[in-house]
């Protein structure tokens, strides 16, 4: 599959993992071309462009956008944002790439991707995995574990500002299973070039699975200052992150996210998290750790870096 083209969605990165920037990086870096799905035209889309792939500026929920993107195209790895919209994309993509005859697309969803899992957006993600499959068009799903980049982004203002960690995540000893975007990628990109993938294969990615406690120490640790907990309530944390932006959908998946993982402990058939060997078998390498991330992360983390990050 190494000579044809892909199709990489979300290609320019944004305010989540960026999967899709890392897995353009990637592939273009082992000679793989790649058609960059951007949304639209900026200083992150230069990035890749930069760097060697042919960009196609489109709209996930646009089906005449979709069906131009995919075609001459081989595969596609699949990620749609954490926002409103995931069915409508997904049938997008199922019709337009079993029309242009692909046969292989990776599909990026989250741990829990069954019609019982906790929250509204793992049940869509459920039912776009049932859709790619009936699609024929050699669909496997990476179900991946909350980002490092998500908690990133929970704590970069009141950590810089004030060493705090303010999330409704009960007790310090709430435990939460982790992995990186870019060990993601690199398992997205192992299947996305691997001859042969069975179409309808699902692959959990578990990175670290930590207690709220060794959170607070490895950020203290690293950025070599004390760093304090603050449990709030439900309410408050979703006051204070939809101040500062983030979108309803994003909020009612990680509030019902938040309350599973709080009660985790207390369910006594609860299966125990634990770091999953496809990041190895799949993407070459073990997966980062979370101390690595917040090393590379410090200058942000310490309040130095660019603040219109997210
Ligand atoms: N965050 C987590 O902890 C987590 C955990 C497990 C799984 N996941 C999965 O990760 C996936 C998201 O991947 P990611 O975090 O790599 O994404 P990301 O960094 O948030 O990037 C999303 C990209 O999609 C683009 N986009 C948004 N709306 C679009 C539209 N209508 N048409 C075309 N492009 C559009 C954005 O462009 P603009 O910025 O220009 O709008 C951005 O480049 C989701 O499926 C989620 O289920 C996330």
């Amino acid at each position: 599959m190494a000579d044809r083209v892909v199709l990489v969605t979300g290609a320019a990165g944004g305010k989540g993992g960026q999967t899709g920037r890392h897995v353009s990086e990637m592939l273009l870096a082992r000679g793989v071309p790649v058609r960059a799905f951007v949304h639209r035209l900026d200083e992150r889309s230069d990035h890749v462009r930069a760097l060697g792939a042919e960009l196609f500026e489109g709209d996930f929920l646009d089906i005449r956008s979709v069906q131009r993107a995919v075609q001459g195209i081989s595969s596609i790895y699949f990620a749609y944002p954490v926002q409103d919209g995931l069915l409508d994309a997904t049938a997008a993509m199922a019709v337009a790439a079993r029309e242009a005859g692909i046969s292989r697309l990776v599909n990026l969803v989250m741990l829990q991707s069954s019609p019982d899992a906790p929250t509204p957006r793992m049940r869509q993600n459920y039912l776009s995995e049932q859709v790619f499959d009936w699609a024929g068009i050699g669909a496997v799903h990476v179900r991946a574990t909350v980002f490092y980049e998500n908690l990133r982004s929970l704590v970069r203002l009141s950590l810089p500002a004030e060493g705090a960690i303010r999330l409704p995540w009960g007790k310090d000893s709430t435990v939460v299973p982790l992995v990186s975007g870019e060990d993601v990628a690199r398992v997205a990109v192992g299947l996305l070039t691997s001859p042969s993938v069975p179409a309808g294969a699902s692959y959990r990615l578990i990175g670290a699975v930590l207690a709220l406690r060794d959170i607070i120490a490895t950020f203290g640790r690293v950025l070599g200052r004390d760093v304090r907990y603050e449990e709030i309530s439900d309410d408050e944390w979703r006051r204070d992150v939809i101040a500062r932006g983030f979108n309803e959908h994003a909020v009612e998946h990680l509030s019902q996210l938040w309350r599973t993982f709080r009660t985790f402990g207390l369910r006594p058939q609860a299966t125990r998290f634990e770091v999953t060997d496809t990041i190895e078998a799949l993407g070459g390498a073990k997966p980062k750790t979370f101390e690595a991330f917040v090393r590379e992360e410090q200058s942000l983390l310490q309040g130095h870096a660019d603040q219109t990050r997210s």
